[in-house]
């Protein structure tokens, strides 16, 4: 920051113009040349927002963002699948901030269309190996001990567009099928020893009630650890989209666990095989041979801004952004290189750092109009470090679609264009 006296510097500011304003620093030395300071009618005119009278509070009685905020949505990528009731959308990731994903932009990914249920009819079963099938009505779940959670839900095929090289121009497509909010919801634990396990029970099976019937196994460890069953998310609702009235929440395992519109829990002695976890999500490897129940999700990170769509517009003072996660518990450091990965600094983590959920860093830098290829590298608390792309595929090879946790490359052009790339 200037060390001049704010009232100094605002009454310099004053003289620049709009453009001076919109441009600050990097612009202010030419446009002192080329124009004799204009005055501002942004700042000499009384403007119509200060003129008139606003809304009154009868007119948004459930708020929405400005409509100037109209551009910031989810997005899918139509060739990607051949329905789009069968498909995903991408959390647009270089237009937020902080920790927590506005509800609004959590992306979707459904495979037979949202279900719209009233909760009045909703019904949540418990049964199998159990001493007493259960059935729970919304209202019965509402009055079992609640708790609050933050956690990250990625999509195991996050990223998995990325395998053969670098693929779609954007942190949203690249990295957008993950989202991160609070959850209101019970410990499964407590809905299970209402109905008394049998003792013989490894695994559940969770089934949503939505036309795919969405079906997957887990393992009865992960069932009674930090499961919860939820039906509010950043203290509203679910959302439709993401399960309303119910869904499973499996913090630090892949997204398609986390069962939406949940409406029965079969408790059993093994796997049930279901499509979900045999044709689909699991790991193809270079032999030929798949990876199965590959449920957590290794530490990760994406610089957001700049990215491909968020190009650097400034010289001089910039801030660099974005978000780093871990399946295995909490984030313990990220670094970032602005080179390639020759050099790399830590970033600064802000906001709160919780289990299992999305960090925010920070690296605060100056731009000259070099190129640069910016890359982020996250470390977990058990001291997993993110790997390169290469270093994973000697691991997995190409084949795969699933659990892709490479390091990106965004290369920063001297115009301030991004792009996506990759180092070999
Ligand atoms: N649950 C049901 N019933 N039906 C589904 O299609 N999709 C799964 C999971 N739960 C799905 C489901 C997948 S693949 C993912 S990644 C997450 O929900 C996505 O959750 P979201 O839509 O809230 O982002």
């Amino acid at each position: 920051m200037s060390d001049k006296p704010i009232a100094e510097v605002l009454n310099r500011r004053r003289f620049l113009g709009a453009a001076g304003l919109a441009g600050a620093g990097a612009m202010l030395p030419q446009l002192a040349q080329a124009e004799a300071p204009k005055p501002d009618p942004l700042i000499t005119e009384v403007q119509d927002w200060s003129r008139y009278l606003g809304e009154g509070v009868d007119k948004r009685p459930y708020g929405m963002p400005s409509k100037y905020e109209k551009h910031i949505v989810r997005r899918d990528v139509s060739w990607l699948t051949a329905s789009p009731e069968s498909s995903v959308n991408f959390t647009p990731l270089h237009e937020i901030d902080g920790i927590i994903t506005p509800s609004g932009l959590c992306f979707e990914r459904h495979h037979g269309g949202v279900a719209e249920i009233n909760p009045a009819d909703h019904r949540l079963m418990i049964n199998g190996l159990v001493d007493k099938p259960l059935v729970f009505t919304m209202d019965d779940i509402k009055r079992m001990p609640r708790v609050n959670r933050v956690y990250f839900l990625e999509c195991a095929a996050n990223s998995g567009m990325e395998w053969r090289g670098a693929q779609l121009n954007g942190c949203q497509f690249t990295h957008g099928m993950i989202h991160n909010v609070m959850y209101t919801g019970v410990p499964l634990k407590v809905l299970l020893n209402e109905a008394g396990l049998k003792p013989n029970v490894k695994w559940l099976m969770l089934e949503g009630a939505d036309a795919a019937g969405m079906n997957r196994s887990l393992p009865i460890e992960k069932a009674l650890d930090d499961v919860l069953i939820a039906f509010a998310m950043n203290g509203e609702a679910l959302r439709p989209e993401n399960g309303y009235p119910l869904r499973a929440v499996i913090p630090g395992w892949q997204g398609n666990l986390w069962v939406k519109w949940l409406r029965r829990i079969e408790a059993g002695d093994q796997p049930w095989q279901t499509r979900e976890e045999t044709s689909k999500y699991t790991d193809l490897m270079a032999d030929g041979r798949s990876r199965k129940y590959t449920f957590v999700m290794d530490a990760k990170s994406v610089v957001t801004n700049p990215s491909p769509q968020a190009p650097l517009k400034f010289k001089g003072r910039n801030v660099l952004t974005g978000i780093a996660w871990s399946g295995r518990g909490t984030v313990k450091r990220v670094d970032v290189s602005l080179d390639g990965g020759r050099n790399w600094q830590t970033a600064r983590l802000d906001g709160p750092v919780l289990d299992k959920s999305i960090v925010r860093f920070y690296v605060d830098f100056d731009w000259n109009g070099q190129e640069l290829m910016i890359q982020s590298r996250a470390i977990d608390e058990t001291g997993y470090v993110q790997p390169s792309k290469d270093e994973l595929r000697k691991v997995r090879g190409v084949n795969s679609i699933y659990h892709n946790n490479g390091i990106q490359t965004w290369l920063v052009r001297p115009d301030g264009e991004a792009e996506n790339v990759e180092i070999g």
